[in-house]
């Protein structure tokens, strides 16, 4: 049995709840901080609480909605020889993680801004498996088959500033998963202002208003 359910709830926060008996730690951290994963805890997702991580109620007085408004994926396709890169940046959180740790690979600010004729095969799996939020995939040309290997521990990372980092085998209410999307790998919504809820899309890069608290 999975030891995690999370809910997006609808116009609301986040519902995680542990579906074992016991208080779970070191599972969910907070700003790098672990915290206790009680039976249910309600991690706010409209930016504005004022006691974050959690929800106090605060999305009821700035009307939250968290209906998705995305009207089309971003996918780019990238082909080498040996194996083929999927980018979808409906689901990029920006982490930079690609660009950082294999700039060889990954220019930012250019359209055309994945090489791999310039990084080996074991550097651009280890960018793809680096890759926080499954925006990046692949897939080795040789057999088709997709050799990015689920998560197996469970690991719910709140950024401050930033997204939910979720990892590992947990249920996950979600209708509709983006192209591409790794299940066992990906980043949640926390500004409030993604198009592409309750994935993070980057959105939260662009906040300029003093009263958001995430
Ligand atoms: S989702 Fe409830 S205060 Fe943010």
């Amino acid at each position: 049995m999975k030891k995690l359910s999370i809910e997006p709830i609808k116009n609301g926060p986040l519902k995680i709840v542990n579906q074992t008996k016991e208080t779970l730690k070191d599972i969910l951290f907070y700003d790098c901080q672990a915290m206790n994963l009680a039976k249910t805890n309600l991690i706010c997702r409209c930016g504005r609480s004022n006691t974050q991580p959690f929800c106090d109620g605060t999305h009821i007085k700035y009307k939250f909605t968290s209906q998705n408004d995305l009207e089309e994926e971003i996918l780019q396709v990238y082909d080498s020889k040996s194996v083929t890169v999927t980018f979808n940046r409906s689901i990029c959180a920006g982490s930079e993680n690609c660009v950082k740790k294999f700039p060889d690979i990954y220019t930012s600010g250019s359209n055309d801004w994945i090489n791999l004729e310039k990084g080996t095969i074991e550097d651009i799996i280890a960018s793809v498996e680096d890759c926080p939020s499954g925006a990046l995939s692949y897939t080795l040309n040789k057999n088709d088959d997709c050799q990015l290997e689920d998560c197996q521990k469970e690991k719910i990372d709140i950024i401050k500033h930033g997204p939910i980092q979720v990892r590992g085998p947990i249920n996950i209410k979600i209708e509709k998963w983006s192209s591409f999307a790794n299940k066992t790998k990906f980043t949640l919504c926390r500004c409030g202002n993604s198009q592409n809820k309750p994935f993070c899309d980057y959105s939260h890069a662009n906040l300029k208003d003093d009263s958001y608290t995430f």
